[in-house]
């Protein structure tokens, strides 16, 4: 385990959250326990993102704390200890010595001494703020404190939702691995394959180049493209069907999401063409909403606009612009049956990084500023089996959804993903194609 940044970069970000607290408080931060996936056997770790965020710090069980005596912050990291007969079965730790040594914090301490350290420490502060909700011991140390338990995540939020340079250099490495994975499935397409050929051609990528899915790949065929959290990935894809893929990676913790639907068989039938045409062209006016200032619902209205004209171009809704749109704030009428999520959402350690703005994007959400980095991804789904709304015949069975990775800069949206062909001509050259 080695420190992802420079020890300056966590000490900026650690003295950039503290700065917004009063004095005499402590902050308890956990990482995430490891989960049994089944009897001995675990999921693989994977560190709390505020955890990674505030030191970098990978091994699981640990507490990050810091302390403030009458203006002066200590940080300190509690983490397991090292245990020789532990480490031959589960991999050698740091322990506190190598914690204090090498991360950016003041003090290291066994976890085995968190209750006696820390409940000594919560009587002699006038305010705590914590995470609850992922370490057991630190919530029973909480729940028999008497006062306030407050949040420290809105502070932790403002500053994550801004990606410093060094950030936006993985995220970007992130996404750029995540488009060759894509391309390569593309070269992959021929009718018949199997949804779990093509993730495993998406995920041996991001094996060999030392990464990891940031989310399970979602890869859907035919009408399980219409289906929006699809990843059973067990069926074919039969001539004449579109493929939706979902897949994106993470480096050291950075991830991308992407999205490219494409024809099997290397080519869009007219009725396939109508509905992708029309994505795209929302998808390509969100991002051009996509601009510093901007409000947050301001490119999820720009691709509900451009979806909400084509599916009256198209003869699926049956009104006017505004009637199709519905009441012009919640923008919740008929285009909603076929275009039911959001457009986006903010990305980073987390592939729903935090920051706000999601809720189906309803909210006005924050500003976008430079440095923030948004996913637009507007789809639209018409699953024949669907009950609730009527679906159009010459449509039935399509599931479309285009996603890519921005960065807002002063000078405009830059596509984190743009080596990742979307344009129809360019996805039909390459389909099938091989490596
Ligand atoms: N892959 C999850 C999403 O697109 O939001
Ligand atoms: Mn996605
Ligand atoms: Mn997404």
């Amino acid at each position: 385990m080695v420190l992802t940044f420079s020890a300056t970069e966590y000490s900026n970000r650690q003295s950039a959250f503290l700065g917004q607290l009063p004095d005499d408080s402590i902050v308890i931060i956990p990482t995430n326990l490891q989960a049994v996936r089944s009897n001995d056997t675990h999921f693989p770790f994977r560190a709390n993102s505020y955890m990674l965020y505030l030191c970098g710090w990978g091994e699981p069980e640990s507490v990050w704390i810091a302390t403030n005596s009458g203006g002066d912050w200590i940080t300190s990291l509690f983490v397991p200890p090292q245990d020789t007969k532990a480490e031959i079965w589960e991999g050698r730790r740091a322990g506190p010595e190598g914690a204090a040594k090498n991360w950016p914090v003041d003090e290291a301490h066994s976890i085995l001494n968190l209750n006696t350290i820390v409940s000594s420490m919560l009587g002699n502060c006038d305010n705590v703020y914590a995470i609850r909700g992922l370490n057991l011991e630190i919530d029973s140390m909480l729940d028999v404190y008497e006062k306030e338990v407050l949040n420290p995540k809105p502070h932790l939020d403002s500053l994550r939702v801004i990606k410093s340079e060094a950030e936006i250099e993985l995220m970007r490495e992130s996404a750029e691995l995540a488009s060759r994975a894509h391309v390569l499935a593309m070269r992959s397409g021929k009718p018949g394959v199997g949804e779990w050929h093509l993730q495993s051609i998406i995920e041996s990528c991001f094996t060999s180049n030392r990464s990891h899915w940031a989310y399970p790949s979602i890869v859907g065929g035919g009408e399980n493209a219409a289906i929006l959290h699809y990843n059973s990935n067990c069926d074919a894809v039969e001539d004449g069907d579109l493929v939706l893929i979902d897949a994106g990676c993470e480096i050291e913790g950075y991830a991308s999401d992407i999205t490219r639907t494409w024809p099997v068989n290397g080519n869009f039938t007219e009725a396939q063409r109508e509905i992708y045409d029309l994505v795209l062209n929302a998808q390509l006016a969100a991002i051009g909403a996509c601009q510093h200032g901007a409000h947050w619902i301001s490119f999820h209205q720009a691709a509900s606009r451009v979806i909400a004209q084509g599916l009256i171009d198209l003869g699926i809704l049956d009104c006017t612009l505004e009637e199709a749109i519905g009441d012009p704030k919640e923008f919740d009428g008929p285009y909603r049956n076929y275009f039911m999520h959001g457009t986006g959402h903010f990305l980073g350690l987390d592939v729903h990084d935090v920051g706000g703005g999601r809720q189906g994007d309803k909210d006005a959400g924050p500003i976008l500023k430079s440095g923030m980095i948004v996913t637009v991804e507007p789809g639209l789904y018409f699953g024949s089996w669907r009950t609730d709304v009527e679906i159009p015949e010459k449509y039935a069975g399509i599931g479309v959804r285009i996603e890519d990775d921005i960065l807002i800069t002063e000078d405009g949206p830059v596509v984190l993903t743009s080596s990742c062909p979307k344009e129809i001509g360019d996805m039909e050259a390459i389909i099938g194609q091989g490596s």
